[in-house]
This record gives C-alpha cells, structure tokens and sequence, in this order.
C-alpha cells in the first residue's frame, strides 16, 4: 500500500479511543523493525524523522525512497504515514516536495504570533499537497536533536488559536519530555489536558516523550483525547543494550558475526520488541 496522510490514522484513533505509535527511525533497521512489527500486529503506524535523522539518512529524498521501496517489497498494507517530527519551516517545505504525508512544523520556540502564521502558510502548503500538519505549542522539555524544550505547560487560548489554522494534529506540552523521565519527574498534567480537550474541541492530541510514560498515565491520556504518542528513546536504549550485550558476551567474535546482518540483528529484534509493547500499550494493534 502506498504511504497515507496521517489524518485518516488519528482521526480513526480517536474516534476508536486508542493511541498510534510515531516511531522515530534512523537507518534500514530502525525502519523495517517499524514496519514489519506494525504489519505482524495489522496496527497503523506514523514513521517520524527529525530533521537531524534525516540528514544522516543523506537527505528526504533517501527516507522516502528507502520507505517506499520498503513497503512495496515488504507487502506492507497497514496505514502507514511518513512524518517529518519538529520540523523548521524550510525542513516542512523541503519533506512535502519530497514526497512525506506528514508534516509536524515545531514552531514552539518562536513569539507565539510568528508560529501562528508560519504555522498558517505550512497549512496551506500541506494541505494543497494532500499532507497533514502537526504544530505545537507549550514545549516539550528535554532534548532532541538539538530542540531543547523546558516543558512548559501549553497556554489554552494558543491552543485554540493554533487549532483555528487548520492543523490536523496538535501537539500542546503537558508537562512531557524527551528522553528518559528524571525521577522527580511530576507526572502529565491531566487538568492541563483536560482544558486542552475541552477547548480545542475535536482535534486529535499527540503526546511527544512517550519513552519511560507508566501504562495509567498513557491510559489517562487517551481517554482524555491523546491519539498519537511518540516514541524514540526506547528504540535507541533496546537497541544499544542488546548490541551491547552481544558484543561483552563475545559473540561478534564468533564465526562470521562481524558482517553487520549478524551483528545487528539483536539490536533490530530489540527494537522490534519495542513497537510490539508500545503498541499492545497504546491500542493499536488490530487497528489497521
Ligand atoms: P522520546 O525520545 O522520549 O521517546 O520522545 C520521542 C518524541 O517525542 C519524538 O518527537
């Protein structure tokens, strides 16, 4: 099947009270460990690159080259979306006109009258090109790719604000972080959720740092409107302790395991793991 836009996928998760999981891919691994889990569990699934992974990918042509080829030979007929996550406004520009059909243009970090309209004009673009858009306000703590966010709680009437653009998704910070969650973490802020759900209507909410959430938070969170949630640390920290682990117990140093096939494989099965729990966790499966 051939790439979709992301807004049937969340539209369909909140109607269905679930959440679809945004995997954050970095290479051939990371990619067909996303998509063979996704088609194995017949769950949707939204493939995130930042603008960082996709740089090291050499460039969106590449991603999308690599990801269309991918479904094609893998017979993969889920819902997939290609998401471009915390995009520049000249990256968001840059991945439609490459073929993604899906955009999240992070303007978080600007005045928030500059947001809204670059915010605005990416709308427009997208939309004339059958691509849906993801923007954000409030943002997400921690650090991503070189996107450092405080994690400030979203302001409500920027979030009705921003929703009036036309987006298809809204990312609002709700006291989420990239990365692991420090112990003190203070946990989601459901009320700040609630007055989100409650003034923004019927839009899907995504909720960004998804790695480390416990499993009542999450369920808390759908229920209150959360229809994507991003995952990419988790994939990153599987992946390291398997390989990790093949490597001290000397197995790279058995028969012909230095050809990356081998070497990689505990690594990919890891993060193929990974999808499966967050997937079982969010809903998703059989959901396709
Ligand atoms: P984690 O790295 O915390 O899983 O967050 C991923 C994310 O939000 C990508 O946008």
């Amino acid at each position: 099947m051939a790439l979709v836009s992301a807004k049937g996928i969340l539209d369909a998760a909140r109607d269905g009270h679930y959440a679809v999981p945004a995997i954050n891919i970095n290479n051939l691994e990371w990619t067909k460990a996303a998509l063979t889990t996704a088609q194995e569990l017949n769950s949707p699934i939204l493939l995130g690159v930042s603008e960082g992974a996709a740089k090291y990918m050499t460039g969106f042509k590449t991603v999308v080259g690599m990801v269309n080829g991918m479904m094609e030979e893998l017979n993969i007929t889920v819902p997939v979306a290609l998401h471009l996550d915390h995009g520049s406004f000249e990256g968001a520009k840059e991945a439609i006109a490459a073929g993604f059909t899906s955009v999240m243009f992070d303007g978080s970090a600007l005045p928030f009258d500059e947001n809204l309209a670059q915010t605005k004009e990416i709308v427009k673009l997208a939309h004339a090109a059958g691509v849906s858009v993801e923007a954000e306000v409030g943002s997400i703590g921690g650090e991503e790719d070189g996107i450092v966010g405080t994690g400030e709680l979203a302001d409500i009437q920027e979030c009705i604000d921003i929703t009036a653009t036309g987006i298809d998704f809204l990312a609002a910070g709700i006291g989420n972080i990239h990365g692991p969650y420090p112990e003190n973490w203070a946990g989601l802020s459901f009320e700040t959720l609630t007055d989100i759900k409650a003034a923004t209507g019927n839009i899907p909410l995504v909720l960004h740092g998804g790695t480390g959430i416990p499993v009542e938070q999450i369920d808390k969170a759908i229920n209150l409107g959360v229809a994507k949630i991003n995952v990419n640390t988790e994939l990153q920290l599987m992946f390291a302790a398997a390989t990790r682990k093949f490597i001290e117990e000397g197995k790279d140093l058995e028969g012909k395991n230095y050809d990356p096939r081998k070497l990689l494989a505990p690594g990919y099965e890891a993060m193929k793991l990974a999808v499966k729990e967050k997937m079982e966790m969010f809903g998703s499966v059989d959901k396709a």
